[in-house]
């Protein structure tokens, strides 16, 4: 706990029950300063998805995994309500701690599912970038569960996990919403040997992926009708403009979401619509930019059992059970360490 520092108790009705830390970064992180000059002022131009998450982007994520085209978050829904006592049976945590929590709504389930086991002294530690949607999933949390302790973790679990808390007893990981599928490979392998160098014995981690499949059903969840994807997308210039006193032209750009069927993911650009130069008040730079040109704002891998387990094995980590609907759309995998996997069960 060292590490933390503590930043506030809050909250009037759940006071005493909800504290908020804010993670120091264990290594260096690029500013968004640093970001845009080093994956936007030059082609193939590209931006780190965590600057999506300001509070209007986390509203707008929130209403992205309402849309029906949007299986992933109804499918990860229905599949924890199903498995979650199964895991937490497993798992019999002390501690559940989320990584990229978000709204906290699907983990309701897992609560649920720690009340039912009896575990009441069980902590919550949910860890965003985004502060006030901590607070709002903190408080609907409290509310449901009048016997729930939270500590939310506010910072980047891109610096490194060092920051993290390592209270006594066993540790539940869980990491959602397939956002794994948002690193490229090689930085998804070492978030997760990160992550498995912060577990124990008898710790485990249950990780959400989306699997591949009819590519039509990938583009469909990525392009919704009402647009809500679309808006997601272009607040990054929103937050640019803010950040860094730019000024995009919303207008100017456009949402584009294209499988590519030999990387298995969905590629997620913002498309200039017409020659255009953009300024940065701030850094004294501008950006030039053709019509069609485009920025990489995310990619979303999508995975197959074996490759999800492959990941898991190169990064010391092993499945010991998998849960998935009829349809396979999405996985929700039970991992621990594979040098204690021998002795399972935890
Ligand atoms: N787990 C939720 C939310 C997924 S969206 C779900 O399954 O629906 C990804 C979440 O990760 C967002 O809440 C975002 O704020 C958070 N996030 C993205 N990059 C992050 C980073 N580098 N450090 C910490 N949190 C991050
Ligand atoms: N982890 C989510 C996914 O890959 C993130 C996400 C969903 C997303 N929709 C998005 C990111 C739209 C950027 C834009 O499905």
């Amino acid at each position: 706990m060292d590490r933390l520092q503590q930043t506030s108790l809050a909250l009037g009705p759940a006071s005493g029950r909800f504290d908020c830390h804010v993670v120091e970064p264990g290594r260096a992180v690029p500013s968004l300063e640093e970001d845009v000059r080093e994956g936007l002022l030059f082609a193939p131009r590209s931006l780190p998805p965590k600057y999506f998450y300001d509070a209007r982007g986390s509203v707008l994520f929130d209403r992205i995994c309402e849309t029906p085209e949007y299986y992933p978050t109804r499918t990860e829904d229905a599949l924890l309500a199903r498995c979650a006592d199964a895991v937490i049976a497993e798992a019999r945590p002390d501690h559940v701690i989320e990584l990229g929590s978000g709204a906290s709504r699907k983990t309701r389930h897992l609560l649920d599912a720690v009340e039912r086991a009896g575990l009441r002294h069980c902590r919550y530690w949910p860890f965003d970038v985004c502060e006030p949607m901590l607070r709002e999933a903190g408080e609907r949390l409290l509310a449901r569960h009048p016997w729930l302790r939270i500590d939310a973790l506010v910072g980047d679990y891109l610096a490194g996990l060092d920051g993290l808390p390592r209270p006594e007893g066993r540790r539940l990981f869980v990491f959602l919403g397939s956002t794994i599928g948002n690193f490229e490979p090689q930085q998804a392998r070492d978030f997760l040997a990160g992550l498995a160098a912060c577990m124990g014995g008898r710790d485990s981690l249950l990780l959400g992926a989306d699997r591949v499949k009819d590519p039509s059903v990938l583009e469909a969840a990525y392009n919704d009708a009402a647009g809500i994807t679309a808006d997601f997308n272009l607040n990054l210039l929103r937050v640019l403009n803010r950040e860094l006193a730019a000024d995009f032209e919303l207008g100017a750009f456009r949402h584009r979401a294209v499988y590519d069927p030999s990387l298995q993911r969905i590629e997620m650009h913002l498309v200039s619509t017409c020659d255009q130069v953009v300024k940065f008040g701030h850094l004294g730079e501008s950006l030039r930019l053709e019509a069609e040109e485009p920025i990489l704002t995310e990619i979303s891998r999508k995975f197959t059992r074996g490759s999800v387990d492959q990941l898991l094995h190169d990064a010391g980590l092993t499945a010991f059970a998998h849960h998935e609907p009829e349809n396979g759309y999405f996985s929700l995998i039970h991992a621990q360490l594979s040098r204690v996997c021998h002795k399972h069960p935890l």
